[in-house]
Order: structure tokens, then sequence, then C-alpha cells
């Protein structure tokens, strides 16, 4: 493929509605997903988004930063609720997730700060954190598309491998292979917090539109069980194949282990 290529996958998996793109470059897949989270806002100013960290959609943030810049889509009246944070944690932390949104996102574009939410890292009880967090949601109507990315575990949000899926925002131990994965943000492994607080499966199913960013080969096993695999919650994202409005934009590292992907 080129560069610049997007090529649209047909998966066999004839349960999923799941549609995905195979982007050319890194640049590609974040300008496709930043072409249609601009335009659901466009279609709808007093928007919920859904946002997450991590270094998958630092370029749709750098995108859409861009597209804000040149008029083309306006976060004036945008509301946006981040997937989890680290607990506890300063939001004033350089590894805090408030402290990436800001950095990444937020200080870029015509946003009001007072609509940008973030769970608290810092919350005297996770609980009522949680609980309002969810409840705030509810009241504005849901989330309107929710952006991801999907951890080399098939993890979404900070939603881990393991027996359930879990609903609603809650309180998470993280597993050792995030820990791991996550400790190149930091000085070492033993600086990564060891929780965080995590919407749960529920808020992201409830969302009404799903956009999910992954590239490079490290992601290729669980975009293969998510999209391939059977719905398990050892894989959290393969509940996605029953989500009626999905979008998976991959690069071709990402996708190469899917039997759609080899038979193109
Ligand atoms: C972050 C989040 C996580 C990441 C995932 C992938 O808010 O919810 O699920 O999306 O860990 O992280 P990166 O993009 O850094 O590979």
């Amino acid at each position: 493929m080129n560069a610049n290529e997007i090529k649209a996958l047909e998966l066999s998996n004839k349960r999923s509605g799941v549609k995905v793109f195979v982007a050319g470059s890194y640049e590609a897949l974040s300008k496709k997903a930043a072409s249609i989270v601009a335009g659901a806002i466009n279609n709808k100013p007093s928007f919920l988004l859904g946002l997450a960290t991590g270094t998958s959609p630092i370029g749709l943030y750098e995108e859409l930063a861009n597209l804000n810049h040149e008029g083309r889509v306006d976060f004036s009246e945008v509301t946006t609720y981040n997937l989890d944070e680290y607990y506890p944690i300063d939001p004033a932390n350089d590894q805090s997730y408030r402290y990436f949104m800001n950095k990444h996102l937020f200080n870029n574009i015509n946003i009001d700060m007072n609509r940008t939410h973030v769970l608290f890292g810092q919350a005297p009880d996770w609980k009522v954190e949680c609980a309002e967090y969810d409840k705030a949601i509810a009241e504005q109507g849901g989330i309107d598309l929710q952006v991801l990315g999907i951890g080399n575990n098939g993890h979404i949000g900070f939603n881990e491998p393991g027996r359930d899926f879990i609903w609603g925002t809650h309180r998470v131990e993280l597993t050792e292979s995030t820990i791991e994965a996550n400790s190149r943000l930091f000085n070492s492994a033993d600086e990564v917090p060891r929780a965080a607080l995590s919407m749960g499966i529920g808020n992201i199913m409830c969302a009404k539109q799903v956009v999910l960013v992954a590239n490079g080969p490290k992601k290729a096993q669980a975009i293969k069980d998510a999209l391939e695999g059977e719905i398990s919650p050892y894989c959290q994202a393969s509940i996605l194949q029953l989500h009626p409005n999905v979008t998976f934009i991959i690069d071709e590292e990402a996708a190469s282990m899917l039997d759609a992907y080899k038979a193109l």
C-alpha cells in the first residue's frame, strides 16, 4: 500500500458489523480518524466526545487541531469525557492523563476547559468519583462518539482481560503486562501507578459511535482477537463486535494477523 492509501477490509466474521480500514501510514490513519470525528461533530455541534490517551491517538489529535485551526471543526460547544486516569495521581503530574490531554489536544483547540472531563486522580473517594462520572454522562444523553486505542492484551480503557466485562466506571488494579507496557513513559516500572479509574465496557458500548485506532506490530494479536476471535472478556475489545457503529482504523502492521488482511 502507498502511504496515503486507505483500504476497507471485508471481515468474514458474520457476527461483526465492525467497519475496518487499513491505512498505508500512521499519518493516513490519523487523518481518516480525524475526518470521521470532525464530521460527526459538524453534524451535532453540542457533542459529547469520549477520548482516550496513549500514543495511538496522538496523530488523530494533531489532525483535529489542524482542522480546528483551518476552521473545519469547532469545539466551542463540545464536551469531552476521558476514558481513564491513573489512581492515585496528581493531575499536574506530567504522567497524568489530564496533563496528556491538555498537552496533546485541549490546549491546541478552541474548547472550553470547563467542558473537558478527566476522572480526578486525587478523588478522596473513588467510588463517589466513578458514580458521579457515570451520572454526568447519562444526564447529558450519553457519549456521541468514543475514541479508543487498544492495549497489547486487548484492553480498552483500563478494562483488563479477566473473567468479566464490568459495566460502569470503576477502579482497576493494573496487570503486570499493562504496567510493563506503560513503563516506557515513566523513569521505571516502579513509578507506574498500580491502579486506575476507568470507564467500563457499558460506558463504551452505550456510546452511539466508536472509533478505534491502532498501529504497529504489537497490536496485531489484539486486533486479530478483537475482530476475528470469540467474544470473550479475555479480549475486552472483542465485545465491540456487538456494537452497531464501530470503525477500526489500523495500519498494516496492526492488521497483519487478520485473515481478511492476508486475503487482500
Ligand atoms: C488510554 C487507554 C488505553 C490505551 C491502550 C493503548 O486512555 O484507554 O486503553 O488506549 O493502552 O495505548 P497506546 O495507544 O499507548 O498503545
